[in-house]
């Protein structure tokens, strides 16, 4: 069978998108009892749009409880008291509404209050035994695509990086992305976690095929997907335009719908499919510099699809990326250097620094970041070409002098 023509979707039974669905919330959750478990970035019960959403919730009967005590960077203790707290509770259902680490911390109380144990049992891939309590999904950031996608990630104080938890039954049962949400987001959040998406659209779109057996327990990441696919290159063309725009306009309620939108493509495709270098080597470069997620992925994807352009497939790949993003050039490799500079050029637009010197990393640690890198073997697993140590030191070095080759700059 040609690999590249299989695929895998994984998602949650409901999603619906868009200005109003938030009102849908009632019924989804009352599809799993009435006593719920609302977790929630601390700063929302102040907001009057959370307010009214809590209101419309116990004017439909449900009994509501609010925690907030979600710590920045998700210390895994912080979440095993979460845990606790959640068992105590019995709820039937969580209703998870915040940023990317809110609803990763959702996920990981349901797991805690189904299963038991600490959060650390359950690192790594396909180690949660059974679905979690049911969670409703409300994303308030435009980026991580957390409310469709299989995956959570906690700081350890005894591992240097942070750790991914990733399981199909951490996939919430409904998604409920409202772009009303995202407003008041500061300028940052919404570059940062934009960008962000964008590189899940990239890398789950020119993922390598893995070599799935399908009568064996399957990887939560599956590789190059027919499914993630037919989406990627959507969600592509809107960040690309609307990105930029939400972040000079922040009330462009277009803008913010687009954005919405193209993140969330970016859960669904990466979320069966798996992320690779640029995710790689920003775990390693966030724990060094303290910088925010989105911020090293997008800096760091042009310098990846650069030295990706080594093989014809990942360069016809990439130049889709390059049409979608606006090319008209006229062949593959043209239009795939044109996807590098294009993104280059929303970097700039939207405040992403240019390179790994401009957010204080030292050249003496980029082979260790390298090292570290290599050993994420899942996501280098699927990288569109081999990532030798070779491969990843020459990202870094050009990453770290913010300089691509000569075609990238033209
Ligand atoms: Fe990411």
């Amino acid at each position: 069978m040609n690999p590249s023509m299989t695929g895998t979707l994984r998602m949650p039974a409901h999603v619906h998108f868009g200005y109003g669905t938030r009102a849908q919330l009632p019924r989804l959750l009352r599809l799993h009892g009435t006593r719920v478990l609302a977790v929630a970035d601390p700063f929302l019960p102040s907001t009057q749009l959370f307010r009214d959403v809590l209101a419309d919730l116990r004017a439909a009967g449900l009994d509501v409880t609010v925690y907030t005590d979600i710590t920045a960077e998700l210390p895994a203790s912080s979440l095993d008291a979460a845990g606790t707290v959640a068992r105590d509770l019995n709820p039937d259902v969580i209703l998870a509404v915040g940023g990317g680490s809110t609803l990763d911390a959702a996920k990981l109380i349901g797991l805690l209050a189904a299963h038991g144990g600490t959060v650390s049992d359950y690192y790594g891939e396909n180690a949660v035994p059974g679905p979690v309590l049911p969670i409703v999904a409300v994303p308030t950031t435009a980026g991580t695509g957390s409310e469709v996608t299989p995956v959570a990630v906690v700081s350890d104080p005894d591992r240097a990086l942070k750790v991914g938890i990733s399981s199909p039954f951490l996939i919430p049962q409904a998604a409920v992305v409202d772009p009303e949400f995202t407003f008041g987001a500061p300028t940052a959040v919404t570059a940062f976690s934009g960008i962000d998406a964008l590189v899940h659209l990239v890398e789950s779109f020119t993922a390598a095929p893995l070599h799935l057996d399908w009568a064996s327990a399957l990887p939560v990441f599956t590789g190059r997907n027919v499914f993630a696919e037919i989406v990627a290159l959507q969600g592509v063309a809107k960040l690309g335009t609307w990105l930029p725009v939400a972040v000079a306009d922040p009330e462009n309620r277009e803008a913010r719908e687009q954005v919405s939108l193209g993140a969330l493509l970016g859960g669904l495709s990466f979320g069966p499919t798996g992320t690779h270098l640029s995710h790689a080597l920003q775990y390693p470069i966030g724990a060094l510099s303290k910088t925010p997620h989105g911020l090293g992925t997008g800096l760091l994807l042009p310098y990846v699809l650069e030295a990706c352009l080594t093989d014809p497939d990942t360069v016809r790949r990439i130049a889709a990326v390059g049409t979608a993003l606006g090319s008209t050039s006229t062949t593959p490799a043209e239009c795939a250097y044109d996807a590098v500079s294009a993104i280059m050029a929303i970097n700039a637009a939207i405040g992403i620094p240019r390179s790994l010197r401009d957010i204080g990393i030292a050249e003496d640690e980029l082979p260790h970041i390298a090292r570290l890198g290599l050993a994420s073997q899942r996501l280098v697993a699927i990288a569109p070409v081999p990532a030798t140590a070779d491969l990843l030191l020459s990202i870094l070095t050009r990453a770290f002098r913010g300089a691509l080759g000569d075609r990238g700059q033209s």
